[in-house]
């Protein structure tokens, strides 16, 4: 298909841009609502997002019996030494004042009589999670934003419309380019500033609990515009994504096994407590090595989810979604046994920021699942994804708001920048259509990363990923279409991860290395740090510069 790129059409302003509406772009969206314009986009549907997807619950110490300290130590815990202490902190503090915001603005979360519901999840010392219409907690999340933010007249939530890449005036983030996918066009938005909020890249991988949009859309975009991006080579797999002929590889919540589902191998015997003494509720990433040791040992690929020990109207009743879902695939999950295999789940690295969001370019702040904050370290405790969301989502749209009063003095004016020239990446044809077979390349990348960057990797694997990513290409002149754009971002993505994977030689948290398998003593945690025309480095603290002087930034 030949598209023409205009040239010519004016270019809109914006006081915010914010690149997503899951939890963390519409709690930045709440945050920045005082400036006349605040514009979301999203590539999809607004409902396309992982936030929709989210089962199990959102984390917090509101419980009587627990504790912001018991949260703090469970987190850091799970982390397996690589944690940002200060960014836990934060989280841990203010998550129960989010919720509390979350409450008043119209969210329901379950209850037993009036008092909160907590269900347990792996690696939690109490019962900390709390969950809405039993299993669809992400997705009443969203409804009671979505609510919240059409009370807000200066907030624009756009669909359909997909981020390419940054604009830059010189260093700074000025604005985006984006395909409007209704009607094949290219269009330039300038903002005071851009708050990246796309999310995860479970796509990149051929076995995924992720939804279609999480391509690592934003990683790639700020990586292209010279931001630098941390802790890649770490990857959650999920222990339990269903795994039945003709299904998709649907989540079947931790919650469930924290409810006392158990795992057994294909010869019905019951593994966990073999491999950890927490059993079935062991940290998410030593529940996936398990579930992959016992499928070799018993040359099977998949084991079971059993809850036939649980009462039949509890689960019914607890899990609705899970439930009525595995029926449309012929399990019923209170009498049959459930096959599962881990699939990938969630990213814990991303783009660097500090604890304000700010990432080491002006003018660009990230916030959620696209953002590597080290609140999650080497391995996310269940939960708190979407707390992180809320917490820096909010602290991502505040340093927004601070930065361009301070540095420009320009919120609240809709009219177009100053005439800076603009660099404008990847427009600079006129009309182009793809010579490259999207699908096989995404097929390839899949595979790749699937086979030797996944739950239990070594060198050789490791360095062949690498040589075999580099070796596919994608040399045509940038087409206008979205499944292009989400291909080289993916393929940009999974080299950023299998590279960053070979440089680390320890295995720590979801990266484990059968050539290594143990953790680098010799010197404290380190994170890994990638940008454009730099190979993977390791430090302890944030490189300087993040924030500008202005921020309060942290080491
Ligand atoms: P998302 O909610 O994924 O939103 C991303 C947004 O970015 C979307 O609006 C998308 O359209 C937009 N976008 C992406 N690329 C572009 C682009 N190029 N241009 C324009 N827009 C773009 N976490 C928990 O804490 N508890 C749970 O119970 C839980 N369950 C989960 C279950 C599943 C099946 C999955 C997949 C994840 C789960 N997680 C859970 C993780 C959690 O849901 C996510 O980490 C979190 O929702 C991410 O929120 P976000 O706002 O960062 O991104
Ligand atoms: C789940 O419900 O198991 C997912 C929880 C999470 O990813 O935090």
């Amino acid at each position: 298909m030949m598209v023409m790129i205009p040239m010519t059409e004016k270019i809109e302003h914006v006081d915010y841009l914010i690149l997503g509406a899951g939890i963390a772009g519409l709690r930045a969206a709440i945050e920045l609502a005082g400036a006349a314009h605040v514009l979301v986009l999203t590539k999809g549907e607004i409902y396309e997002s992982s936030t929709e997807h989210a089962q199990g619950g959102i984390a917090a110490a509101l419980a009587e019996d627990d504790e912001v300290r018991l949260h703090l130590q469970d987190t850091l815990q799970a982390g397996d030494g690589l944690c940002r202490e200060e960014a836990v902190k934060v989280l841990v503090e203010q998550g129960p004042h989010e919720i509390r915001k979350l409450i008043d603005w119209g969210m329901e979360f379950d209850r037993e009589g009036t008092k909160l519901a907590f269900t347990r999840e792996a690696a939690h010392s109490r019962s900390r999670v709390l969950h809405a219409h039993g299993d669809s907690t992400g997705a009443q999340i969203l409804r009671a934003l979505i609510v919240k933010v059409k009370t807000l007249p200066s907030v624009e939530i756009r669909p359909h419309t997909f981020a390419t890449d940054l604009l830059l005036d010189g260093d700074r983030v000025a604005g985006v380019n984006y395909i409007d996918t209704k009607t094949s066009r290219l269009r330039s938005i300038e903002a005071d500033g851009v708050v990246l909020a796309t999310g995860g890249m479970g796509q990149v991988y051929k076995e995924t609990t992720n939804p279609d949009v999480a391509c690592g859309d934003g990683v790639a975009i700020a990586y292209r515009a010279g931001a630098i991006l941390s802790d890649l080579e770490f990857v959650q797999f999920h222990p339990t994504a269903l795994y039945a002929k003709g299904a998709p590889h649907f989540l079947l919540s931790e919650a469930l096994r924290g409810e006392g589902g158990i795992l057994r191998n294909i010869d019905l015997h019951r593994f966990m407590p073999h491999y950890n003494e927490a059993g079935e509720l062991a940290p998410r990433d030593v529940v996936s090595r398990s579930i992959v040791m016992e499928m070799r040992k018993t040359g099977s690929d998949f084991v079971y989810l059993d809850l036939t020990g649980l009462e039949e109207k509890h689960v019914k009743n607890r899990f609705p979604t899970i439930y009525s879902t595995c029926l449309q695939y012929g399990l019923d999950i209170t009498t049959d046994l459930l096959p599962v295999r881990p699939a990938a789940h969630y990213a814990m690295g991303g783009v660097a920021t500090d604890l304000n969001g700010n990432t080491s370019m002006e003018g660009l702040y990230a916030a959620g699942e696209v953002a590597a904050t080290g609140v999650h370290g080497a391995n996310r405790l269940a939960s708190n994804s979407l707390l992180e969301g809320l917490v820096y989502g909010a602290r991502a749209g505040a340093s927004a708001r601070r930065h361009s009063h301070h540095q420009h003095s320009k919120a609240g004016s809709s009219e177009p920048a100053a005439s800076a020239a603009k660099a404008r990446p990847g427009v600079k044809g006129h009309s182009s259509a793809s010579g490259t077979d999207i699908a096989q390349v995404v097929t390839d990348l899949r595979e790749i990363l699937w086979d030797k960057v996944g739950i239990i990797r070594d060198q050789a694997g490791l360095a062949r990923a690498v040589h075999k990513l580099e070796e596919i290409s994608m040399e045509d002149p940038i087409p206008l279409e979205r499944q292009w754009h989400e291909a080289r971002n993916m393929l940009t993505v999974a080299r950023l991860i299998a590279s960053s994977a070979l440089a680390r030689r320890e295995s720590r948290g979801a990266h484990y290395r059968t050539d290594i398998p143990f953790k680098d003593e010799s010197t404290p945690p380190r994170h890994s740090y990638v940008s454009k025309g730099s190979a993977v480095s390791f430090s302890q603290d944030l490189p300087a510069g993040f924030g500008g002087k202005s921020a309060v930034t942290h080491k």
